[in-house]
């Protein structure tokens, strides 16, 4: 399987980066190709709702989404990886989802499958609530096929991640596939 990563840390070496690099390791170890990239240091803007595109054609702003719509194009399964910002998904990662507009009925069709990998310092039981429900949305929506997410309760810091469960999880996610 071709899998790309959305990686949607600002922090190349965060704690997003860590379950991201676990979840590469396990997949490969499964024999799946996996391209991860680093949205948040590729040159996206953010829709500007012109829909000059009709939801279907070229998007009038010349950027790597391009690079991004070829790569998920040419894929089985997305994987969005994200800091949990204001109990959300990173601003980062939330304008490349919105950018998907233009090229939104070819990735409906193309029915990949879809993970999530996320960090939050937060460690109470509510605390991805408002990410999951958009996670799960978004893989109504886009017919996705979810294939596991993991959630890093009380993932503040590196350290704090590298003593937690969840960088296993992330490899098992990947291996597991
Ligand atoms: C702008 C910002 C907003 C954040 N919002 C939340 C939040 O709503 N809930 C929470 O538990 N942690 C929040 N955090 C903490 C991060 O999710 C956490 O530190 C995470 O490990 C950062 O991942 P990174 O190392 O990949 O940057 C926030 C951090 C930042 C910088």
């Amino acid at each position: 399987m071709k899998i790309v990563v959305l990686m949607g840390s600002p922090n190349k070496n965060g704690s997003t980066n860590i379950l991201v690099e676990q979840f590469v390791a396990g997949a490969k170890a499964a024999k799946h190709s996996v391209e991860v990239l680093d949205v948040c240091h590729m040159n996206i803007h953010p829709c500007t709702g012109c829909v000059r595109c009709g939801y279907e054609g070229p998007c009038v702003q010349k950027d790597d989404m391009y690079t991004i719509r070829q790569s998920l194009l040419n894929s089985d399964m997305v994987v969005f990886a994200t800091p949990l910002y204001y109990y959300g998904m990173s601003a980062q990662l939330k304008t490349v989802i919105d950018r998907f507009c233009f090229f939104n009925s070819s990735l409906n069709t193309r029915h990949l499958k879809s993970a999530l990998l996320t960090v939050a310092w937060n460690a109470d039981d509510w605390t991805f609530d408002a990410l999951m429900a958009h996670y799960k949305t978004l893989v109504r929506y886009i017919n996705f096929e979810d294939q596991g997410q993991v959630l890093g309760y009380g993932c503040g810091t590196v350290s704090m991640t590298r003593r937690s469960s969840y960088p296993q999880a992330a490899y098992d996610l990947g291996r597991n596939l």
